[in-house]
């Protein structure tokens, strides 16, 4: 088995079945995904019952309320754009859940059926976006606090809900119009490498709670600009086998929909997280 470790965030593994792990293995796996927050593995051949075993080792399995679920195994969402369609599932920079009160540890999405070309996922570390920072924005940070909502997305005034729902791609409208909107610290402490990791994003993130709401726009902008460069990003090109792997509380994900008239399908299986803590220095 090797594992490579890729120029902006994360790491390769190649030369292994996930089906048929070793003890050995599977340890050398999990002080990568510790260590990178986010891993490819190439070439594997797992069905959906290989996907959800593998998934297990991790954690439990998130059923996921808004996503469209496989016909057989609901633990699968299933991430689809048909050829007629043009929007994608995923198309902005975010990391899933951090709408809950407890986000999910992370994802691992198959590929099924792809693009010809096109469809790549991007990915950035939010572990390196902050040590990037100045020292003194990095101290005022660590004290924010940070509201994040799923209305906007997934409830029923969202427009990109409402056309989800027709499709039949989304579900649970309702549902979402009810989530508490939790409160996660703007800085945590990693729950598995302990670094300390930028925990907000574009998608979910409404606002900084301790700046007024045009302090906490400006905020958030400037946050996202340093860590969306193009510099840092990672991107991943799918192809038959493939898979990916990541944290969602270590990294953020965008899926490129550039491959208008095709069809992509992906199975995508989540793990439950645990609370997280705010960073403390020192
Ligand atoms: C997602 O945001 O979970 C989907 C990512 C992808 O389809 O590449």
């Amino acid at each position: 088995m090797n594992i490579v470790t890729c120029k902006n965030v994360g790491a390769e593994v190649s030369g292994v079945d996930l089906r048929q792990l070793t003890g050995e293995q599977f340890h050398a796996i999990q002080t990568a995904f510790f260590r990178h927050g986010l891993l490819f593995f190439r070439d594997q051949n797992l069905d959906e019952l290989d996907h959800i075993a593998f998934s297990k080792r991790w954690g439990d399995i998130n059923i996921n309320r808004f996503f469209k679920a496989h016909s057989e195994h609901p633990e699968i969402a299933l991430v689809e754009k048909e050829p007629d369609q043009q929007q994608n599932i995923g198309g902005g920079w975010h990391t899933d859940h951090s709408y809950d009160e407890v986000p999910a540890l992370g994802s691992i999405l198959a590929a099924r059926e792809l693009p010809p070309e096109g469809g790549d996922t991007w990915f950035v570390s939010a572990a390196d976006a902050f040590d990037r920072l100045d020292p003194p924005l990095k101290n005022s940070l660590i004290k924010l606090t940070a509201t994040h909502s799923g209305k906007h997305v997934f409830g029923s005034t969202s427009p990109y809900a409402q056309s989800q729902h027709q499709t039949g791609r989304l579900k649970g409208t309702d549902q979402a119009d009810e989530l508490p909107d939790p409160v996660h610290p703007v800085v945590i402490a990693h729950p598995l490498s302990g670094r300390a990791t930028l925990y907000i994003n574009p998608g979910f993130t409404v606002r900084i709670n301790e700046l007024s709401e045009s302090e906490s726009a400006a905020m958030l902008d400037r946050l996202y600009g340093e860590m969306m460069r193009d510099e840092f990003v990672e991107r991943f090109e799918w192809k038959p086998g493939s898979i990916a792997f990541w944290d969602n509380r270590a990294t953020w994900h965008f899926a490129q929909n550039d491959y208008h008239g095709h069809r992509r399908e992906m199975h995508r299986i989540t793990i439950e997280g645990e609370p997280l803590r705010r960073y403390i220095s020192g």
